[in-house]
């Protein structure tokens, strides 16, 4: 905040944000405000990863084959302390889709089974359990959801969806397509005592919600670092409870049938584990950019963002409402007649980076923020969306 101080500035948060903003790569015509579609990787952490790449090169049969292991496992102690996990839990894994793999794999469903979800998660993992049931013969439900779901609600209709051969209950930590915030402890606590195995899809919430995987205690859960969390790209961590304890990488390579989980999921034939071996940068400057008040920043900013579409569209369309809100990552239902793809289409054309499209029939808006977003970003977003 020293920069705030010397400049004097009546505006100290915008003259922070210039310098967070330095901190990526990012084009200045670029407003981002979908920083948890893919990321944004800082340049501190692509130099990391560049310097690891070159130390690698320097002696590639030597780091593979000696360095490899002990570093994986110094580069894991950081990423499970922030995510809460008990040691020996917790493996590195490419992304979310390939963790959800990885569990889907290790729960073999039987014929008449039943999988239980929300009606909004992420597409492709909604499509992997649907073609797990599809060949086992079992039933994929997704409970009834307006997408203004409270947790109490959600909860209550998933007890009232649960059947007798109901195996396990899929559900996001902070779904994609509506910002909701699911209370996944909760969910967890009531799979165990109803005897269901429970999963949590946890891709945003690394760096974005509190996690603390430990408390949350559902049988699997997985997040990305890629996108809130600040590593580079791509970088997942997947965590197992006992019940699911047996999981293996469904691409069998070395060391598969390890009894510990991060040697058993690290050697997926050769990689670049570059990103994996730099996690701890990101998580540093998290901290940083944390302790600096940039994440209260882009919380902010979607405050105000809240306030001035409930006056573009003369009433209050977000989702949500009532429920836990994502701090940098909420979602309106766009007016009824929008097309929300176009809309898409026509903000990427003027650089504006957001998330829009049909969900439950409708069309929504989802706009994310991060330490680097500009309150005028803000503005061109607003520009360019419908009044009704
Ligand atoms: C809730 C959720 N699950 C899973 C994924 C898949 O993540 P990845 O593409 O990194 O595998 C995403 C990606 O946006 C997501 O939002």
């Amino acid at each position: 905040m020293t920069e705030q101080l010397q400049i004097g500035s009546d505006e100290p948060v915008q003259a922070d944000v210039a310098r967070w903003r330095a901190e990526f790569a990012l084009a200045d015509g670029v407003a981002m405000l979908n920083p948890g579609g893919f990321g944004t990787v800082p340049r501190r952490v692509t130099t990391a990863i560049r310097r690891l790449q070159d130390r690698i090169e320097s002696d590639p049969v030597d780091f593979h084959v000696r360095r490899y292991a002990p570093e994986m496992a110094a580069a894991m102690e950081p990423v499970q302390r922030f995510l809460g996990a008990p040691a020996g839990s917790t493996a590195f894994v490419g992304n979310a889709t390939m963790a959800m793999n990885v569990v889907a794999a290790a729960i073999p469903l039987r014929l008449g089974d039943e999988v239980l979800a929300t009606a909004v998660e992420y597409g492709s993992v909604a499509d992997l359990w649907r073609r797990r049931c599809t060949i086992a013969g079992a039933r994929w439900t997704e409970v009834a959801d307006d997408g203004d779901l409270d947790g109490d609600l959600l909860l209550e209709r998933l007890a009232a969806a649960k059947g007798p051969r109901t195996r396990l209950v899929v559900v996001s930590q902070l779904t994609s397509s509506t910002a909701s915030v699911l209370p996944v402890a909760g969910i967890a606590a009531w799979c165990r005592s109803e005897g269901l195995l429970c999963v949590v899809d946890g891709a945003h919430a690394p760096g974005h919600l509190p996690v603390d995987v430990a408390a949350i205690g559902a049988d699997a859960w997985l997040g990305n670092l890629h996108k809130w969390a600040l590593s580079g790209r791509p970088a997942a961590v997947l965590h197992v409870g006992e019940r699911l304890a047996h999981v293996a990488p469904v691409v069998r390579s070395w060391f598969s049938d390890d009894p510990d989980l991060l040697t058993r999921f690290s050697i997926p034939g050769t990689i670049d584990p570059s990103t994996w071996l730099t996690a701890r940068v990101g998580l540093e400057l998290w901290d940083e950019l944390d302790a600096e008040g940039a994440w209260a920043h882009g919380a902010d900013l979607l405050d105000g963002l809240a306030v001035r579409l409930r006056e573009l569209w003369d009433e209050d369309r977000e989702i949500n409402r009532g429920a836990a809100l994502a701090p940098r990552m909420r979602a309106w239902w766009l007016p009824d007649a929008t097309d929300a793809l176009q809309l898409r289409k026509v903000c990427a054309d003027e650089q504006v980076a957001v998330w829009a499209d049909q969900v439950l029939g409708r069309p929504v808006l989802r706009v994310g923020t991060s330490a680097h977003t500009r309150p005028r970003d803000v503005d061109r977003l607003v520009a360019l969306l419908p009044t009704d």
